[in-house]
């Protein structure tokens, strides 16, 4: 959807008239913003129950708790979303059918059995996900929506710890950046700038 109240298929869509103390102008382009990830979040929220349903493996019980859980915390986040659009006087778009043509996800594969393939799969797609997710608390706070922004930064950081948990389960050796990056922390800054000025 453009900043012009139409959405990306061409049709408009309303905007409701209401007494908050936002500008048609900016709710109208904040309503595209949050449209736009409703889709991505129904996507990876029907994604993760696909993930639920049909893991496989040694780990399947606490893995398809933890995917049950994540993809409760994703139908909240939709509720969020949708709610603040219509909050701004906005039709909330969520059906299946919007969520499948503008998600920014790709689907999900339906030949991966074992419990690591389904951790990648969903590793992946919390990633491209939360990226999308921060790029709109910038997008939302440039456009000064401090409320939507905010709402995007509780959900960012919900996202940042589902990767986290994924990842815990694929991150069996220290990467060499990784280490660098702790035998930094491990060395006081004021020594390194002794060591510099010398
Ligand atoms: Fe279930």
């Amino acid at each position: 959807m453009g900043s012009n109240g139409r959405s990306t298929n061409g049709k408009s869509q309303p905007l409701y008239a209401t007494r908050i103390d936002l500008s048609s102008e900016l709710r109208t382009k904040v309503i595209a913003i949050l449209n736009h990830s409703l889709a991505s979040t129904l996507d990876l929220k029907t994604q993760v129950k696909q993930a639920h349903w049909n893991v496989k493996g040694l780990q399947f019980y606490q893995l398809h708790q933890l995917f049950d859980e994540m993809a409760s915390e994703l139908e909240e986040y939709v509720d969020m979303v949708a709610e603040r659009v219509t909050a701004l006087g906005g039709l909330a778009v969520g059906t299946a059918r919007t969520a499948a043509s503008q998600s920014i996800l790709p689907e999900y594969p339906f030949d991966i059995l074992d419990g690591k393939d389904h951790v990648i799969a969903l590793a992946e797609r919390y990633a491209a996900y939360g990226k999308l997710v921060r790029e709109s608390i910038d997008a939302t706070d440039d456009l000064g929506d401090a409320d939507t922004a905010d709402l995007y930064t509780e959900i960012s950081r919900d996202i940042d710890k589902r990767l986290w948990f994924l990842e815990a389960h694929l991150q069996t050796s220290v990467e060499e950046g990784v280490a660098a990056a702790v035998s930094e922390v491990a060395e006081p800054k004021a020594k390194k700038t002794a060591k510099r000025a010398k």
